[in-house]
């Protein structure tokens, strides 16, 4: 019997698992177990010791099945641990992050340039991009002959309904809709008829008037090198060059200075045609103002360093993710 004790001591205390532990319990508990033959003996076992000696066998039963009971506990609890050990993560380790997208360089160079007018007291005013020839043309003091009423230069819905070639038709309904004092800008979506590495006919346009007493060329040029400083950065500056538009005059073609490029032409201005006060209702003796407009890809595309302005609207998300 202490042999057979020994023998599974030692067998329980290294079973690794319940499975091996269950064969050690049929191994000494079974019907064919080493203590179940040990009660079978007691037979040969002289009457007057039976009763010792069955109660040192039932002993050494009690004993195995309380070892092998207690080493079922630790195995249970470290079958558990073996479980979590599995199953353990570690929630301090950084997330894959998610690939998101960001404002396309169009749209944040709309809202810089925004902000920059916003910043200086100009309101924000948008209008239809289906537009009226009169809206469009007429009230802009265009004349019918301007090549740019030519169909081969605009997208023409009737004789007199259109596409807007620029935003400039914002002013006129920001006029017929308010009185002076006047500070706006109006950006937006601009159509005609181009398409190559510099057009595109669908491109974006901000235009601002502003329109006061005594509103001189002056204030022009502050209005545009303070946002030239601020597009662009403090060494930026702008010079005028006389031009011709049918809505302003005089008028200007409007350089910017930019570092490493020199002078660049970016803006169309000018001082609002008495012409087209009288369209809407204003006293050109008493109101006086300047307009300007510039397009907003090619500032992108001056910003950006992009040569090809078709790459804008690729839609590619390699191009685009790099700016
Ligand atoms: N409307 C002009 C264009 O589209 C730009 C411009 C606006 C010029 C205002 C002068 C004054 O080219």
């Amino acid at each position: 019997m202490d042999e057979i004790l020994k023998e599974a001591k030692e067998k329980i205390k290294s079973a690794e698992s319940m499975e091996e532990l269950n064969k050690i319990k049929v191994e000494f508990l079974g019907k064919k177990g080493k203590v179940s033959l040990l009660m079978k003996r007691i037979k040969e076992i002289p009457p007057e010791e039976r009763k010792e000696y069955g109660k040192a066998v039932n002993d050494l039963k009690k004993k195995i099945e309380s070892m092998i009971s207690e080493r079922a506990e630790d195995l249970k609890a470290l079958e558990k641990r073996k479980m979590y050990e599995k199953m353990w993560v570690d929630v301090t380790i950084p997330g894959a992050r998610r690939k998101t997208g960001h404002e396309h360089p169009v749209m944040r160079i709309w809202r810089e340039m925004e902000d920059i007018f916003v910043s200086m007291g100009y309101e924000v005013v948008e209008g239809p991009e289906v537009e009226d020839t009169w809206h469009n043309f007429d009230a802009l003091n265009t004349p019918e002959w301007h090549p740019a009423r030519d169909e081969h230069d605009s997208f023409y819905f009737s004789d007199d309904l259109l596409l807007r070639t620029h935003t400039s038709p914002v002013q006129i309904r920001t006029m017929l809709s308010k009185k002076p004092p006047i500070a706006i800008v109006s950006p937006g979506k601009v159509y005609r008829r181009d398409y190559d590495a510099t057009h595109l006919p669908v491109f974006h346009q901000l235009e601002g008037l502003y329109v006061d007493k005594k509103v001189n060329v002056g204030h022009l040029k502050f209005t545009l090198s303070e946002f030239a400083r601020k597009m662009f950065g403090e060494s930026s500056k702008v010079r005028l060059r006389p031009s011709f538009f049918p809505f302003t005059e005089p008028s200007f073609e409007v350089d910017v200075y930019l570092e490493g490029y020199g002078w660049l032409e970016i803006l169309g201005a000018g001082m609002v045609d008495p012409e087209v006060f009288k369209n809407v209702g204003y006293d050109p003796e008493e109101w006086s103002g300047f307009a300007f407009g510039m397009g907003i890809d090619r500032v992108a595309m001056l910003k950006y360093k992009i040569t090809d302005i078709r790459e804008l609207v690729k839609n590619d998300a390699r191009f685009l993710s790099s700016y």
